[in-house]
């Protein structure tokens, strides 16, 4: 049978990586899929730079329209990413009838419903496993894996720069913008790493995640997003002696009253394995009814492990060519007449633990206003740290845990805290999650 031909948008660091994968694991692939798969055209913006890749065969322009528009292509691999030129390449691919494997995880979270219905009504698919935590497979673990349950929470460290950030904080006393910057030299982080480290790329993927987890529409401005820029190495140290670890996490989470979508740092229990994902790697918690939690690891960027999950879906592509349209795995998990228009709760309502720290001056009734403040709002303590006071500094920083609030409460409590003359400057407030079995 004659081989499937690839077309390539992006020839950058995923782009030549799905060229080497391609061309070094040929006969394995062949071997799985029934068929080679082979690239044959790929454009990219600037030909004459020099990529990570043997480009022998590949016939290259600088025109995606060309690659999209060329008859022979019967596969399309989006690789540019953003959202403005990708959103045409991929609806112009669809209504040339062509299948779609992209990686770009925002056009997905802002445009897929519209790709999908797209892509449905022309009988061809679009894949996106790339498109979530690298070369993990979670779509394709929540989408086909878990099929036989009804998810009720997920969490996931999904972005790998930010990890690799707070990891080397934490472990090596590094500056932020100089991790970052090895980040973008190794090609981890986003065009723009604002996404990365504001927790954006995380919202892209989380939006995601929960739609295929709960067979909702894909919602993005939904998701509540708060990044790690502001981390501080005390915090990373207060939460390391209260037993905890400081991850960035998305979580998606269905509740009586509706879902809950968010991403922003989180303290964990520092004894779950997911505490101890480090560096570049991703994992992603998935909590069935049936199976209970479920844990996914490994590599969330770079050239080859993104490659691994771009291939895996070509692989899919190629099995399922001859498969009618309505017999294929459906884009978002659940038939798309069988899409349910459940809630998104607003941040106000979601009900977490919270890690509070505030300077206050060290005098007798100080935190008796702060705990009142608290026990006023129905807030428990369960922790509490004071420190000792530097002989020339007029506060001293407080550190509590608490149990779990309604983040509305939490939100007024914080408020009247910070109005109190005896505390300083603002309160940090870090969510704190427990993802055991409830
Ligand atoms: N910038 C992303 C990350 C790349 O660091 O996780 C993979 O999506």
């Amino acid at each position: 049978m004659n081989s499937v031909k690839v077309g390539l948008l992006g020839l950058g660091t995923v782009g030549g990586g799905t060229v080497s994968v391609l061309k070094r694991n040929a006969k394995e692939i062949e071997r799985r899929a029934g068929r080679g798969i082979v690239v044959t055209h790929a454009a990219a913006r600037d030909l004459r730079r020099v990529r990570n890749c043997d480009l022998a065969g590949i016939q290259l322009t600088d025109d995606p329209f060309a690659v999209v528009n060329n008859p022979d292509v019967d596969v399309v691999v989006e690789l540019i990413g953003g959202t403005l030129a990708a959103r045409e390449l991929v609806s112009k691919a669809i209504a040339n009838g062509k299948h779609v494997v992209t990686a770009n995880k925002a056009l997905i979270a802002k445009h897929g419903n519209e790709l999908f219905a797209q892509a449905q009504a022309k009988g061809v698919m679009v894949a996106f496993e790339a498109a979530v935590a690298g070369g993990i497979p979670v779509i394709k673990a929540i989408r086909e894996g878990l099929a036989g349950n009804r998810i009720e929470w997920l969490a996931g460290i999904i972005n790998g720069t930010g990890n690799f950030i707070l990891s080397e904080m934490r472990d090596k006393g590094r500056d932020f913008a100089d991790v970052l910057a090895e980040a973008q030299r190794l090609g981890y982080a986003e065009a723009d790493p604002t996404f990365d480290v504001e927790g954006i790329d995380a919202a892209h993927k989380l939006t995601i995640l929960a739609s295929i987890a709960f067979g909702i529409p894909l919602q993005f401005d939904r998701i509540y997003t708060e990044g790690i820029s502001k981390i501080t190495a005390e915090d990373v140290n207060y939460a390391e002696e209260l037993g905890y670890r400081i991850k960035h996490l998305g979580i998606a989470r269905r509740t009586e009253q509706g879902v809950e979508l968010r991403v922003h740092p989180t303290l964990i229990p520092y004894r779950r394995l997911i505490a101890n994902v480090d560096g570049v790697m991703n994992a992603v918690l998935v909590k069935g009814d049936a199976v209970g939690p479920t844990l996914y690891y490994g590599a969330g960027a770079g050239a080859e492990p993104t490659a691994s999950a771009v291939v895996a879906d070509l692989v899919d592509v190629v099995r399922a060519l001859t498969a009618d349209p309505e017999n294929r795995v459906p884009h978002l998990a659940f038939q798309p007449d069988a899409l349910a228009d459940i809630p998104i709760l607003p941040m106000s309502e979601v009900e977490t633990a919270y890690y509070l720290r505030m300077e206050a001056e060290d005098r007798p009734g100080v935190l008796a206003d702060v705990t009142r403040i608290l026990a006023d709002a129905g807030i428990s303590i369960e922790a509490i740290i004071q420190k000792e006071q530097a002989p020339e500094a007029q506060h001293v920083p407080v550190i509590m845990l608490t149990h779990r609030m309604r983040e509305r409460q939490m939100n007024e409590a914080i408020q009247r805290i910070e109005a109190l003359g005896s505390i300083n400057g603002a309160v940090t407030r870090i969510r704190v999650e427990y993802l055991n079995k409830n």
